[in-house]
């Protein structure tokens, strides 16, 4: 049966390469699409084949991709292998497109989540073209039932001038329900957000889309890219352990109620195995204010631990996915999917009093952290939603294992080699060595801490000697650094492919 209850919608059916041609050079396009979920399915690969044949009649044809942040290989990887993006924002991971930036043929702007929706509503972007958004129905009256990301498509469904929406008959109808769509406005237009419990809701079920923009609907029935979790090893369980105990000492402390306070909870396998810890911990009836939901908290759905969830998109394992779709009526009842710029909003963070834990690349001595730079100059991803939760949270974690690269790599490093969080803004680091509560110390307190309950011990002594040199040569003593060999492990694994002296 059509997902397309509308006879209006339903005349602009047309195949994906027939919409395709709609997209012209030039043009700024604000795709759906997050952590591998609800991105368009058909759409990218024949816009890909257009764009290779305009290079290959030697004519030239590059989009701006605007997302809600990651999508998959037949989006970001197709328009990215034949060259057709020229500037990327927000979050991305595709290695192709990954690749594409790091050669410096795509541009990359790498925002916050929560600001990238509000800078195309503000013009700073210039005019959207076009919005290709999945839904998964079309409602009589012309309303959408979002699918399993949420993203910025309000923003974008709201601006462009043109609209293309992929139907996908895969995504359940029963997720109608489960998400809350409320746009902000411009700055002087809005107000306080309504939101002071993680599962409150303050919008509507549905997008309310301006037909007349409509220029074609896609039907499609293609799975969202849903990537398996490694299975959890020691190293992540003793790190999610280190979090569970630094709660447990909180909560006795009286310094967070029993419940906890809404979880955050970052993209990767550590954050997942902080879920699985928290499952199997003595924590109930929790909550969380997030950005995905992942397989530990479906399970954690599933056991009672966790009441309710607030995110804007599913990053899912194949097994969990197929889980959601075939009960996405019980899911409903504990899940909100909203969009980005109020699932990451800083104001609604601040008030829930969110605990965040995001991953990290690399912190340094006195707990600054990089979560995007290789090296100083090679993008990984993106900084996503973590400075959102970071920023704004109550208590702010990272997590990371203190090697990288089978112990050629130290992740915690004399200073880093880019800045994505600062030191104002880091409150707890943990790796499988131990956690560092950096509350309340100076930089120096901060260094000693997290030099000996963070850093592997391989590499403790090489940072105790750097903090020593710093001292003798540094131009303070409030932060000292030595500006002479503070990248100097840096410099040494691009020269011999190990920091080790
Ligand atoms: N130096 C160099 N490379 C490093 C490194 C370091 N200090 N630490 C990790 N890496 C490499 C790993 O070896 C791995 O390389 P590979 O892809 O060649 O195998 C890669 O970086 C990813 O590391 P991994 O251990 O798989 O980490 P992860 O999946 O936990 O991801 C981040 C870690 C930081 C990349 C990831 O959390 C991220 O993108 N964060 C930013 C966005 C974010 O926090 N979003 C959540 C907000 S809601």
């Amino acid at each position: 049966m059509s997902r397309i209850a509308s006879d209006t919608y339903r005349s602009k059916v047309m195949s994906a390469e027939e919409a395709a041609k709609l997209i012209k050079n030039g043009d700024r396009v604000g795709f759906s699409g997050f952590t591998g979920s609800g991105y368009p399915k058909v759409l990218p690969e024949a816009l890909a084949a257009e764009i290779k044949a305009a290079h290959d009649r030697g004519d030239e044809f590059q989009i701006a991709s605007y997302t809600g942040a990651s999508t998959a290989p037949e989006h970001d990887g197709a328009l990215a292998a034949v060259d057709g993006i020229s500037m990327r924002m927000p979050y991305q991971s595709d290695p192709v497109m990954r690749n594409k930036i790091n050669a410096g043929t795509s541009e990359y702007y790498d925002v916050h989540l929560s600001h990238s929706g509000p800078q195309v509503r503000q013009g700073f972007w210039g005019d959207l073209d076009v919005a290709v958004v999945e839904v998964a129905a079309i409602n009589a009256d012309g309303t959408a039932i979002p699918s399993s990301s949420v993203g910025n498509n309000n923003v974008y469904l709201e601006t462009a001038k043109k609209i293309i929406l992929e139907v996908n008959a895969w995504q359940s109808v029963d997720l109608e329900g489960m998400h809350d769509i409320y746009s902000m406005k411009l700055p002087g237009e809005n107000v306080a957000i309504p939101i002071n419990a993680a599962g409150d809701r303050i919008g509507s079920k549905y997008y309310d889309i301006d037909w007349s923009r409509v220029a074609a609907v896609i039907e499609t029935d293609a799975e969202d890219r849903n990537s398996p979790f490694k299975p959890l090893d020691q190293e992540s369980k003793t790190i999610a352990e280190n979090l569970l105990d630094f709660l447990g000492n909180e909560v006795k402390q009286g310094r967070m109620p029993k419940n906890l306070l809404p979880m955050q909870s970052g993209v990767g396998n550590i954050a997942n195995a902080v879920l699985v810890g928290l499952n199997e911990g003595p924590f109930e009836q929790l909550t969380s204010y997030t950005e995905v939901i992942q397989d530990g908290m479906v399970d954690m759905i599933d056991s009672g631990k966790l009441l309710v969830a607030s995110a804007t998109a599913f990053s899912l394992s194949p097994e969990a996915a197929a889980k959601m779709n075939d009960n996405a009526k019980k899911y409903r009842e504990h899940i909100v999917l909203r969009p980005q710029e109020v699932s990451n909003n800083p104001e609604v963070i601040r008030r829930l009093g969110v605990v965040s834990c995001n991953g990290m690349i690399e912190a340094d001595i006195y707990g600054n952290v990089n979560s995007t730079h290789i090296m100083g100059s090679r993008m990984q991803n993106g900084i996503g939603g973590s400075g959102d939760f970071t920023r704004n949270a109550y208590i702010s974690c990272f997590v990371s294992p203190s090697l990288a690269k089978n112990g050629d790599i130290s992740a915690i490093v004399p200073m880093v080699s880019h800045h994505d969080h600062t030191e104002h803004d880091v409150q707890v680091i943990i790796t499988e060595q131990g956690l560092a509560d950096l509350r309340g110390l100076s930089p120096k307190q901060r260094a000693k801490v997290i030099i000996e309950n963070c850093a592997h011990p391989d590499y403790r002594e090489a940072l105790l000697e750097y903090v020593a040199r710093a001292a003798k040569v540094a131009n303070g003593a409030h932060t000292p650094h030595d500006l002479a060999t503070s990248h100097e492990w840096h410099r040494r694994f691009l020269e011999t492919g190990s920091m080790k002296g």
